[in-house]
């Protein structure tokens, strides 16, 4: 191995080689033993704290087991001497300038059949105006291992690079989570009960507190059996407020709520909360009644699983209108009325094409080009509009019509269990990736401009093809095409 110098004022390399939990070789415990060099009989504990002048040198009949971290000036082993670092829970953090391993000495960090579990880093240190002699061939800074010398370093095995199997989509609802649509047919109150130690929903129910009297008792019966912990989602579709008696009033009041007291005839309403922490809830509620126009009452809250996954709850309790241009309709030659047109007139040519009460206008010349309309004159429903050239009132024009379509109840609940955070879905098994590790994702074309890094998270959903990591937006437009597909380990 050799490092190059760095003629840089300051800087410090670092080497990190770390190794990850792997499951234990099936074979008796004492055959494990004999393969792992940290069990050899003739190994000294070696604890030599932190001096940065020692120079140390492990010679003939020394074997010397690394038993915590240490600083050292430099390490030199060579004539049969040994250098094996104990395999531990405890991280180990060797820091040196230079190991140089040479005639018959050996390092040893695990073997072939005994991989090391532990966290074990080598640090050189060093800047490059110390005035330290470099080594002619090794340089400063590195582990050089010269002949006779024998370096062994076995950790768990990574795979070090695949590709992305599906073109990237940051985060979002396509991996996992939870998504709840109703409109029409699905009156009431709608609870959902949530794990807040997965994200999952545990049990969710409907209770048509418009129908009858019996459905706010049992909303109230409902919500009192929901143990203590869990998170509640609560929401109204369409109406839920005509049949609610004070029972159930007060069990959400109870849970938080400040609203739902005052819940009257179609109100969205959304609630969330955790069962018993009424300061934790979050609600919104909008006092329109379901006739025109749309209106949304919304919530989220974030929560984390007990893996430390962040998830987002999210409810909606809307009205929404959906709205439609009319197709259009010709006047080629048109006498010009007084006062303008009536919209009633047009309608009764065109039976049922036109709503009564349009939102918007818009017309244009036969060959397309705008022109200005205004609305002159209104009385209850009779709408009347002028149409102008340039000033002037039109003589051939189109004009349609935007209408709104009756309003309709919609009712959402998410749970997005990709918070910050995107799944990539890859070509080969990835369970070698831990937390903590850093990918990279390239493109195919090696341009350092299209490259990012990535830490990976923790995630219990991932299949093993899958790997879970933080952030959600690509600063490049072109990543997210299957053009970039690298992914790649990289090593620190
Ligand atoms: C290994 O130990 C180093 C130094 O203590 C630490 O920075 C690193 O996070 C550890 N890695 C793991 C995976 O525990
Ligand atoms: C992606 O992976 C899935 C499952 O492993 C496989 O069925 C699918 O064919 C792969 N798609 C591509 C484009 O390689
Ligand atoms: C949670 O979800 C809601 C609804 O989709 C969204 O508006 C909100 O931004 C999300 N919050 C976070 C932190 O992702
Ligand atoms: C005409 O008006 C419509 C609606 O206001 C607009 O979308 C369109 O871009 C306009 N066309 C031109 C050519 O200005
Ligand atoms: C999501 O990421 C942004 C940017 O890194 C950060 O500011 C924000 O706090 C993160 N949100 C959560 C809920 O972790």
């Amino acid at each position: 191995m050799r490092a190059a110098h760095s003629p840089d004022v300051s800087f410090t390399v670092m080497l990190t080689i770390v190794w990850f939990v792997l499951a234990r070789f099936p074979g008796a415990a004492s055959t494990v033993a004999a393969e792992c060099p940290d069990q050899w009989p003739e190994l000294q504990p070696w604890n030599p704290g932190h001096d940065p002048d020692y120079y140390v040198h492990i010679g003939q009949g020394r074997a010397l087991l690394l038993i915590s971290s240490a600083t050292v000036h430099s390490i030199h082993i060579s004539e049969g001497g040994k250098l094996v670092i104990k395999d531990q829970d405890e991280a180990i953090v060797l820091r040196t300038r230079h190991i140089l391993i040479d005639n018959g000495g050996e390092l040893h960090a695990g073997s072939a059949l005994c991989p090391f579990q532990g966290n074990f880093s080598i640090i050189l240190y060093g800047r490059a105006d110390e005035d330290v002699q470099p080594d002619p061939y090794f340089g400063l800074k590195y582990i050089g291992v010269d002949r006779g010398g024998t370096l062994e370093l076995h950790g768990q095995k990574k795979l070090s690079w695949t590709f992305l199997n599906k073109t990237l989509h940051p985060g979002g609802m396509e991996e996992g989570g939870y998504f709840f649509e109703r409109s029409w047919g699905h009156r009431g109150v709608i609870v959902h009960v949530i794990d807040p130690k997965s994200g999952t929903v545990i049990h969710s129910d409907r209770f048509d507190t418009y129908r009858s009297k019996k459905e706010s008792e049992r909303l109230a019966q409902y919500l009192n059996t929901v143990p203590e912990g869990r998170i509640l989602s609560v929401a109204v579709n369409d109406e839920g407020s005509r049949n609610l008696d004070d029972v159930a009033r007060k069990a959400m009041t109870k849970l938080g709520s400040k609203h739902f007291l005052h819940l009257g005839f179609r109100h969205p309403w959304s609630f969330l909360t955790v069962k018993g922490n009424p300061s934790s809830s979050v609600e919104d509620h909008i006092e329109y009644h379901g006739h025109h126009g749309s209106a949304a009452a919304r919530v989220f809250k974030l929560f984390r699983t007990e893996h430390g996954e962040l998830f987002n709850v999210s409810s909606s309790s809307e009205w929404v209108q959906d709205v439609e241009w009319t197709e259009w309709f010709e006047h080629d030659q048109v006498s010009y009325t007084k006062g303008g047109e009536k919209i009633s007139d047009l309608r009764a040519t065109h039976p049922g094409k036109i709503c009564n009460r349009p939102i918007d206008i818009q017309a244009t010349t036969v060959d397309g080009v705008n022109l200005t309309t205004e609305v002159v004159y209104k009385r209850g429903q009779d709408y009347r509009f002028v149409c102008y050239d340039q000033g002037q009132d039109c003589q051939s024009y189109r004009v349609r019509f935007l209408c709104g379509k009756p309003v309709r109840p919609k009712l959402t609940v998410t749970i997005d269990t990709n918070v910050n955070s995107t799944i990539l879905n890859l070509e080969d098994n990835v369970q070698s990736w831990k937390p903590g590790d850093i990918l990279v994702i390239a493109s195919t074309d090696y341009s350092m401009y299209q490259a990012e890094e990535f830490q990976v998270l923790p995630c219990k959903a991932c299949a093993s093809k899958q790997v879970k990591v933080a952030g959600r937006t690509f600063p490049h437009p072109s990543i997210g095409l299957m053009k970039l597909k690298i992914v790649r380990l990289k090593v620190d």
